[in-house]
C-alpha cells in the first residue's frame, strides 16, 4: 500500500472538485483511506490484489456500492497477475481470487454481484488470456461509471420526495464515500439541494465506527449542506418535537420482499420514524436487492471484533471482563419501508411484486462520465 495524496480534494478556495472514493489509477487500485477521515483525506494505492481485500476487511473503503466496485477493480488487478497457458488454468486461479473477495465482508451482496459479474465476464469471452485480462478492466471500469449514473438517477427521483425547507435524518454514511462518488441517501440529499430545497440533515453519529459523525459530517460539510451530528439515541427526541420531516438512509442488502440490511441502528430509527408518522425512505441501487433472500431473517449478519465497542482512539473506554457484542448490521422489516429510491424509481408496496417488477425492465445505464485515472 502507497500513500500518495495528502490533499484535501480542494487544491484552492473555490476550485472544489468531487470525492472519486474507488479509482483505477495506472495499474493500481486508488481509495480514499476512511479509517482516517476526517482528520485528513489520504488516497492509498494497491499493487497487489490481496491487499484490496484487506483494505475491504479492514474498511479503508466500505459501503455496498464502494465495496463492490473496489472488489471489482481488486479482480482485474488479480487478474493481470495470474500466469496460466489455458484459459481452464486462468479460470481456476481467478476463482480462487473470487474466493477471497467473497470472504471478506458477508452482509452488502453488491460485493457478491460484482464479484459474480466478474465471473460471468470471464466465461463469456472469448480470446486469448490478455484479451480476457484487459477486458476484466475494463469491464471494472464500466460498473464505476455505472455507480456514478446510477447515483444521479436515484437522486433525481428522491429528491422530489424531500421537503423543501425541512429536516432529513440519516444513518451511518451512504454518501460519495460509500459509492464511487455522489452516494445513494446522501445523493438524494445531495440532489435535492442541487434543485433549489433548503435542506438541514441530522446525522446520527452511529457507533460504534461513526461513520455518521466521521464521514457523512465531513462531506455534507464540504459540499457545504446543513449538517447537524446528533447521538445514536437522540433521534427519538428530535421527532416527538417535530424537528425531522423524513428519514433517508442506504442499504447493504434487500430481500426480496423489502426486509433491509443496513447499519446497525437503522431498524430503531425506522421503528422511530412509523410511530412518529414520519416517512422512511431507502435508497439502494438494483445490485442491492437479493431476489435470492426471501426474507431478512436469512441475511447474512457481520459480526465485527468487540474492539469496536471497547476501545475509542486506541484506548480502553469499557470495564474488563464486560461482555459486549457488535453486530455490523440490523434488518429493517419492509412493512418499515415507505418507499425504495432505486435508479428505476420510486417503488412502492406490496414489495414482494412490486421490487420484481421493476427489475424485469433494467434501463441501459452504461453511459456517462467515465471516472478513470489512467490504465
Ligand atoms: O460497515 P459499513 O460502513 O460498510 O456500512 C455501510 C452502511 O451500512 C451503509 O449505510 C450502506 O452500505 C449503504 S452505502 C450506499
Amino acid at each position: 500500500m502507497v500513500v500518495v495524496s495528502d490533499s484535501d480534494g480542494k487544491s484552492t478556495e473555490g476550485d472544489w472538485q468531487p470525492l472519486q472514493t474507488v479509482a483505477w489509477s495506472y495499474g493500481k487500485v486508488r481509495l480514499i483511506d476512511q479509517t482516517i477521515l476526517p482528520d485528513r483525506i489520504e488516497f492509498v494505492e494497491f499493487s497487489q490484489w490481496r491487499d484490496v481485500v484487506e483494505a475491504i476487511r479492514n474498511m479503508i473503503v466500505r459501503g455496498a456500492p464502494a465495496i463492490g466496485c473496489t472488489a471489482a477493480l481488486g479482480m482485474a488487478l488479480g487478474a493481470r497477475s495470474i500466469i496460466a497457458d489455458s484459459k481452464h488454468a486462468f479460470r481456476a486461479r481467478f476463482i480462487e481470487i473470487a474466493e477471497a473477495f467473497r470472504g471478506s465482508r458477508p452482509t452488502a451482496v453488491n460485493l457478491f454481484w460484482a464479484v459474480d459479474r466478474m465471473i460471468d465476464l470471464v466465461d463469456s469471452t472469448d480470446g486469448s488470456i490478455i484479451d480476457i485480462k484487459d477486458a476484466l478492466i475494463d469491464e471494472a471500469l464500466k460498473m464505476l461509471d455505472e455507480d456514478i449514473e446510477t447515483n444521479r438517477r436515484m437522486g433525481a427521483f428522491g429528491a422530489a420526495l424531500l421537503p423543501d425547507n425541512g429536516a432529513v435524518l440519516t444513518h451511518c454514511n451512504a454518501g460519495a464515500l460509500a459509492t464511487v462518488g455522489y452516494g445513494t441517501a446522501l445523493g438524494v440529499i445531495r440532489a435535492a439541494v442541487e434543485a433549489g430545497k433548503e435542506i438541514r440533515v441530522f446525522a446520527d453519529e452511529t457507533r460504534p465506527r461513526l461513520q455518521g459523525m466521521k464521514l457523512t459530517a465531513w462531506e455534507l460539510a464540504r459540499d457545504g449542506i446543513d449538517v447537524t451530528v446528533i447521538a445514536d439515541n437522540m433521534a427519538g427526541m428530535l421527532m416527538r418535537r417535530h424537528r425531522i420531516d423524513c428519514v433517508v438512509v442506504g442499504a447493504d442488502r434487500i430481500a426480496a420482499n423489502g426486509d433491509t440490511a443496513n447499519k446497525i441502528g437503522t431498524y430503531s430509527v425506522a421503528i422511530l420514524a412509523r410511530h412518529h408518522g414520519i416517512p422512511f425512505y431507502v435508497a439502494a441501487p438494483f445490485s442491492t436487492i437479493d431476489f435470492d433472500i426471501e426474507c431478512g431473517d436469512d441475511i447474512p449478519i457481520e459480526e465485527r471484533s468487540s474492539e469496536e465497542m471497547t476501545h475509542m482512539n486506541g484506548g480502553r473506554i469499557m470495564p474488563e471482563g464486560v461482555k459486549c457484542i457488535n453486530p455490523a448490521f440490523d434488518v429493517t422489516p419492509g412493512s418499515l419501508v415507505t418507499a425504495f429510491i432505486t435508479e428505476k424509481g420510486v417503488i412502492e408496496p406490496p414489495y414482494l411484486r412490486t421490487l420484481r417488477d421493476a427489475a424485469q425492465d433494467k434501463p441501459d445505464i452504461s453511459s456517462g462520465p467515465r471516472l478513470t485515472i489512467g490504465r
